[in-house]
């Protein structure tokens, strides 16, 4: 393992960048065959061992304090052999650099957070259990929601990641060391400081890849169809949180006059990645493994996915009815809204179960008013509200 650590983070850093930036696929083909390579060598050296199939995940690191009191021993170092959810490659990676987990933990609860954002009015809405299996077994599925959960948390982590090398906050990284875009004015500087996504995306990349490559599935079985599956769904969400980095600019100069910019590379809203991604679990690809042991589309007519897209290879369970072997929670209890025609409004939620309909009392600012200057004041309004429980 000393050589991981050797090769990475100086090594290759541009050849990442290539990759990325870099739309031809002979091109991607051809590097991607040859990473492939250097990782199985990689990871020859260091585990050779089998693991059990289990629902536990690196996810887990989102879990608060309290949900795991072994990472926040007063005057030590979470010990990453304590630490549930890691496989032996990310236990290994945990302890070359430990100041990366509390913010792996970060990107993971980022992910989580915006998965049930924008799932929210869903019948799946991205809940989570509270043991180590966060998801739980739900995601053993391997579905399109499975697919989005994949590549939300992997961007998270290329986000927390990224902006902790800018804050000065890991050992092995500092600020963005990006080229100065073309396009930008001549007379605008280039170099503030800026998130550091390229490492971001390296480091994520071995992290949350590293359970995938550590399984040593016999080619062309389900077990393998899904560790590609997971694979290029965790690049999916990682391309999105590198390719949706954007340049910011601060303005200098006499009384605002903006003369002068300095610019640097800067992370999108999270909300954005999420969006984004939103986007791609719409148009995600379903795929099944192929003869020669590589995910193919299911419909041929459609395109191909890029590396950007998100794929599946198992149709949703029903997410109608509770259900403890598919791990679906059902939609009862479920709050829906009785004038959308959407997947909020009651039809939908309920599955045509029917609601139940109640009154509460709901409390909002209201009668605001603008003083000069500069506050806003408002009353406190209630009103007895309707609302709408699935049966
Ligand atoms: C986690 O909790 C869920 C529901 O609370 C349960 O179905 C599942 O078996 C648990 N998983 C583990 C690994 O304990
Ligand atoms: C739960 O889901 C499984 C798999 O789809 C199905 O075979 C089974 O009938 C379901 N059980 C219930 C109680 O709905
Ligand atoms: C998500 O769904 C679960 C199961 O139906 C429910 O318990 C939970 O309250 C829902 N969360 C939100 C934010 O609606
Ligand atoms: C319910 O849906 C309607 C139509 O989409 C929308 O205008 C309304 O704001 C929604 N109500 C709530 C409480 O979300």
């Amino acid at each position: 393992m000393a050589q991981q650590r050797s090769t990475f983070p100086s090594g290759g850093r541009d050849a990442v960048t290539r990759r990325i930036m870099d739309n031809s696929p002979a091109r991607r083909r051809r590097s991607g065959a040859a990473r492939h390579l250097l990782l199985s060598v990689a990871f020859l050296a260091c585990s050779s061992q089998l693991l059990v199939v289990n629902a536990n995940s690196w996810w887990s690191l989102a879990l608060t304090p309290i949900q795991r009191p072994e990472m926040y021993i007063i005057g030590a170092q979470p010990s990453c052999s304590q630490l549930s959810g890691l496989s032996q490659g990310q236990r290994k990676l945990c302890q070359l650099y430990q100041d990366h987990i509390s913010y792996i933990g970060e990107g993971a609860r980022m992910g989580i957070k915006e998965c049930q954002y924008q799932f929210r009015q869903r019948r799946w809405n991205c809940s989570t259990v509270d043991n180590s299996s966060v998801f739980g077994r739900v995601i053993q599925i391997g579905s399109r929601e499975a697919a989005f959960t994949y590549s939300i948390s992997a961007a998270g982590v290329v986000n927390a990641i990224s902006r902790a090398c800018r804050e000065g906050e890991l050992s092995t990284c500092g600020c963005s060391r990006s080229a100065r875009p073309r396009d930008l004015p001549r007379d605008w500087l280039w170099g503030g400081c800026g998130d550091n996504v390229h490492y971001g995306y390296r480091f994520a990349r071995e992290f949350v890849d590293a359970r995938e490559r550590e399984k040593n599935y016999p080619r062309g079985s389900t077990e393998h169809a899904r560790t590609l599956m997971n694979i290029q769904n965790n690049e999916a969400g990682r391309q999105a949180a590198y390719n949706l980095a954007n340049v910011a600019c601060k303005c200098h100069g006499v009384s605002g006059s903006c003369s002068l910019k300095t610019c640097w590379l800067q992370l999108a809203d999270f909300r954005r990645v999420g969006e984004f991604l939103k986007e791609k679990y719409d148009s995600a690809a379903a795929m099944r493994i192929g003869r020669k042991g590589k995910l193919e589309l299911v419909d041929k007519r459609f395109n191909a996915p890029t590396s950007e897209d998100l794929v599946y290879i198992d149709t949703s369970p029903d997410y109608c009815l509770r259900n403890d072997t598919t791990g679906s929670l059902g939609t009862q209890g479920r709050m829906c809204n009785k004038t959308s025609e959407g997947m909020d409004g009651c039809e939908l939620m309920c599955c045509g179960r029917g609601y139940d309909q109640f009154k509460t009392y709901k409390h909002e600012r209201c009668h605001c008013k603008f003083h000069w200057c500069c506050y806003v004041k408002c009353k406190r309004c209630t009103s007895l509200v309707d609302q709408f429980v699935c049966k």
